[in-house]
């Protein structure tokens, strides 16, 4: 008795489920229709620094098909190939504290996806991700809370791979090129730098031990200060993929003042 009442108060359900859910399909249907698909909850102003890069360039079409407004600064903006409507292709020098100002100012994130050794000191201190990183908390720290969000694309010499070990005392010195291994340690000093920075709402968003050119799926893991490594043993992720993580924290920021990864 109790089983037939069952099966006919849930054949009643499905058909008002049915009902409501075509209700809630059309509805739903139209406010896509009307945003338009595919379209961020609340565009934001995004600068990209390194808009012309290997990873940068990823995050820009990224930001951009989520519907945000994209600042993609180059030293040379001619660089910038990319054409679209909430697309700005940007002169600035991470090097120039006037033209960083000028830049960020009044923008909701930042995102800094550049590689470089100044000069010829050979010292960690000399690597872009490291003078970039002190140059953007210079500037954005006096902002208050007006200032953007900064997510800073590290590096994976900076992930544990054992318990106190980072990858980069594991990294075959004698065949790295001596600007490699200033940029890997300068990308640990830049980490070691946001760590004592408590008034400016930095990300430290760790790249994998490879990238790869593989396509954007969306799908992949974030973890802390420790690589991921899938079930080879391989701790990767695409470039696509990477920018996707990027945007994802640019739109939710779930990890403020943290040190993040992303691989498969
Ligand atoms: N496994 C790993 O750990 C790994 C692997 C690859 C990359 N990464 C990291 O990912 C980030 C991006 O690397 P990538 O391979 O995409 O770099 P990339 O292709 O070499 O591009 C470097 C970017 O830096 C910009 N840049 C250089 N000097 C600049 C300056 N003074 N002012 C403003 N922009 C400047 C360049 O822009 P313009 O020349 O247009 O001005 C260019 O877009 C870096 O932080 C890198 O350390 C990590």
């Amino acid at each position: 008795m109790f089983a037939t009442t069952a099966v006919n108060e849930s054949d009643r359900t499905i058909q008002l489920t049915k009902a409501g859910m075509r209700r809630v399909f059309l509805t739903g249907l139209a406010l896509l229709l009307a945003t338009g698909v595919g379209r961020a909850q609340q565009a934001l102003d995004i600068v990209v620094y390194g808009a012309t890069g290997e990873v940068g360039s990823h995050v820009v079409t990224e930001a951009l098909q989520r519907g945000h407004r994209v600042f993609a600064v180059s030293r040379n903006p001619a660089r910038v190939e990319m054409q679209h409507p909430n697309l700005s292709a940007v002169r600035g020098d991470l090097l120039d504290k006037a033209s960083v100002s000028e830049i960020v100012t009044g923008k909701d994130v930042v995102i800094l996806s550049v590689r470089g050794v100044i000069g010829d000191s050979g010292m960690p201190e000399s690597a872009l991700q490291f003078i970039a990183a002190e140059m953007l908390v210079d500037v954005l720290s006096p902002l208050g809370d007006s200032a953007p969000r900064l997510l800073h694309v590290g590096g994976s010499g900076a992930l544990e791979v054992e318990p106190g070990v980072l990858y980069a005392a594991r990294l075959p010195k004698i065949l790295l090129p001596k600007s490699l291994e200033v940029e890997i340690l300068g990308q640990i000093l830049a980490l070691e730098f946001y760590g004592k920075v408590d008034d400016v709402n930095w990300t430290y968003v760790t790249a994998p031990k490879n990238f790869t050119n593989g396509p954007r799926t969306g799908v992949f893991r974030i973890g802390g200060e420790r690589a991921l490594e899938d079930n080879l043993g391989r701790t990767r992720v695409s470039r696509a993929d990477f920018a996707v993580a990027l945007i994802d924290e640019a739109e939710q920021a779930m990890y403020p003042r943290q040190q993040i990864s992303v691989a498969y």
